[in-house]
Parts: structure tokens; sequence; C-alpha cells
């Protein structure tokens, strides 16, 4: 198949490319990341089966023409920090839902029907019902970034059912993973490499959320996008388990191999404006099809501090890998 892949130099456009590689497709991305071909290996970049463009989706050029062709495409191109959110309220309007109607209308326009887009778990806002269900609403998000992936997955169910597009409608997890540039982990263990002595916390260190390692999103978005017939769909990417900031310190610190370090709180329930202190996600509907993360939210931190760890003491190690809990051809849903 080709597939497509948008914000591929990404912590999860990387790893999504990797998966498709091995099971024999042919994979084309795109990033506007200056950095994007460094990012990626040049075991990636080399491979005969993969096209890099750098390019910007809010701009006319190449990465149109696959797009309108792809029998898969993959939308994650995104500003994925959503504390930078407020900073620039135009950001997740123009990256996060201006290159989806960008995307969308490139499918629309040649033969691509099949989109699978990373949308977020902050389309729920603070919900009253916790772990959440993806049928729960309504949705008041309350950060720009929510706002804008909430805007897209309208967008996208619009395109659904007037142009007949199949749709996979992602809402993982915190992602983490060696591969991350943001992120309480990523900031954590190099905050710790910088001063050993001491940990600034942001917020009081209670928000508690779960956690998915990037192998295991990567396989649990191409494991639905195959088992979703027609129509749109959305899904939890989730364990089930989750845990809070000042745990995660501590596993932190464990794997630095760190003792006695003085946590210092900012304050405040919130680690920043837009940030959700109570997140319980229930992956129940990609559960029903047999999809289900290895690890739990505990072993999918540790692992990501471990990679960070070596990432960060000048040992390029490359990422752990965790396969898709099922194969991903158990049952491929029919063309349209
Ligand atoms: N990482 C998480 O915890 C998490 C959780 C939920 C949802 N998501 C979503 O998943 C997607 C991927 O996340 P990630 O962690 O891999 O993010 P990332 O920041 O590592 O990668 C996103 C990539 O998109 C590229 N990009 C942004 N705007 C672009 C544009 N206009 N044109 C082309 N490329 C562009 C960036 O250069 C970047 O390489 C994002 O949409 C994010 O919002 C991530």
């Amino acid at each position: 198949m080709e597939i497509f892949i948008t914000g591929v130099a990404g912590l999860i456009g990387r790893g999504l490319a990797r998966l498709y590689l091995e099971r024999g497709d042919r994979v084309t991305g795109v990033d506007a990341a200056a950095t994007a071909r460094r990012r990626l290996t040049p075991e990636f970049t080399d491979h005969p089966r993969v096209s890099l463009m750098v390019e910007d989706l809010l701009t006319d050029g190449e990465w149109q023409n696959t797009c309108a062709a792809a029998d898969r495409v993959l939308h994650l191109a995104a500003n994925s920090d959503i504390r930078r959110s407020f900073d620039s309220p135009d950001l997740d309007l123009r990256h996060g839902f201006m290159t989806t109607q960008r995307v969308l209308e490139t499918m629309r326009a040649g033969s691509a029907r099949r989109i699978g887009f990373a949308s977020s778990s902050a389309v729920y806002g603070e919900p009253e019902k916790l772990p959440t269900p993806e049928n729960y609403g309504p949705l008041l998000p309350v950060s720009l970034y929510g706002a804008a992936k909430l805007a897209s997955e309208g967008l996208i169910s619009a395109y659904c059912h007037g142009y007949g597009f199949a749709a996979c409608v992602f809402r993982p997890a915190n992602i983490v993973g060696g591969e991350a540039t943001h992120g309480v982990v990523f900031d954590f263990v190099h905050a710790l490499r910088r001063d050993p002595s001491r940990l600034r916390i942001l917020g009081d260190g209670r928000q508690s959320k779960p956690y998915l390692h990037a192998s295991e999103c990567a396989g649990a978005m191409a494991y639905s996008l195959e088992h979703t017939e027609r129509g749109i769909e959305a899904y939890n990417l989730s364990p089930s388990d989750t845990l809070d900031v000042r745990e995660i310190a501590g596993i932190v610190c464990r794997v630095l191999g760190l003792d006695g370090v003085r946590y210092e709180f900012t304050g405040g329930e919130r680690g920043w404006p837009g940030d959700v202190p109570l997140v319980r996600l229930d992956p129940g509907r990609l559960a029903a099809q047999g999809w289900k993360s290895r690890l739990t939210s505990r072993q999918a931190v540790e692992r990501a501090a471990r990679e960070l760890a070596a990432v960060s003491a000048g040992r390029p190690v490359r990422a752990e890998r965790a396969p898709p809990s099922v194969s991903l051809d158990t049952r491929l849903g029919p063309e349209i």
C-alpha cells in the first residue's frame, strides 16, 4: 500500500513509518521541520520504499500529488505542545486545524479516501465521567490545542458524510519515548542532567494521567485504521492505569541513579493554563477490536526515561520497540 504520513519526523510519525515499512508498504512522509532529515535515521531516509518531503502543509507542494493518491493518509502534523497554545493563539488554528483542512481537500481532489487523524484526549476538556469513553459529551476543550483538534474532528466527520471518506480519530494518552522533544519525562531527564540536586515540578505534582509508549501508539493507530470499515470512529489510545507527576519524578530519579533530589513545586492543581489535571481514558473500543497496550503507564514511563537518559548522555540508542499487540492483518477493512 501507499502510506502517506504528515509530521513524519515527529515522535509518533517515526514509529508509524517504521511499522509500515516493516509491513512491506511504501511510505511517503512530509514534515516542515528543517531538521526533519536529520531526525530520521539513514536506515529510514535511504530506504528504497521511502520518500521524504521537507515541506509545509500550509503551502502548495509536491506533497499534494502523493497525498491525493495514497491508500492510507496518517495526519499527525500539528503543534504537539499544549503549553505553547495560549502564547500564540493562532498556532493551533494554523498547524492543528488548517493543515487538516488542506489534507482533506487534497484527498477529495484525488482518490485518497481513508484517513487516520492524531486528535487528542484534550477534546474532552474536563469531563465529569472518568474513565472517559469515546462517546462522552459535550466535548468542551479547555486549551486552544484541544479546540483545534475538536474542530478538525468535526471537519473530518463532515468529509466522511459528504464525500464517503472513512476515518479514524485517535485520542491518545500522553505519549512518551526516547525520541520525544518535550513532555514531562523529557523535561525531568534534561533538568536533572543539568542540576541533579533539585527538580522544579509544575503545579502540585498530583496531576494524574495515563502514559502510552510511542511504539505502542503507532501500533494502535495502524491497527484501528485497518479495523474501521467506513464512516468515522474515535478511539482512545491508552493503558487503563495512570501515574501522577510525583511518581514520574521518582521513576526518573531512580533511572538516573539519583537520591535525595529536592522537589520544588510551582503550586496550583494545574501545570499550566489549559492543563487537565485528571485524565482517565476508557480504551474499551479498541479493546473490543482485539488491541490492548502491553505496557502499563509505569512501564512506558520507565522505558521512556531509560531511552531519554541514554540519548541525553550522548548515547543515541535506538528506541526499544514494542510490536503491535496483535497482527495488523487479522481483518483488513474493505477498500473504498
Ligand atoms: N505526543 C503526545 O503526547 C500526543 C498526545 C496526543 C496527541 N498527539 C498528537 O499526535 C500528533 C503527533 O505527535 P508527536 O508527539 O509525534 O508530535 P511532534 O511534535 O514530535 O511531531 C509533529 C511534527 O509535525 C510537524 N509539523 C507541524 N506543523 C506542520 C506543517 N504545517 N507542515 C508539515 N509538518 C508540520 C512538525 O515539524 C513535527 O515534526 C500531533 O498531532 C499531536 O498533537 C500527541
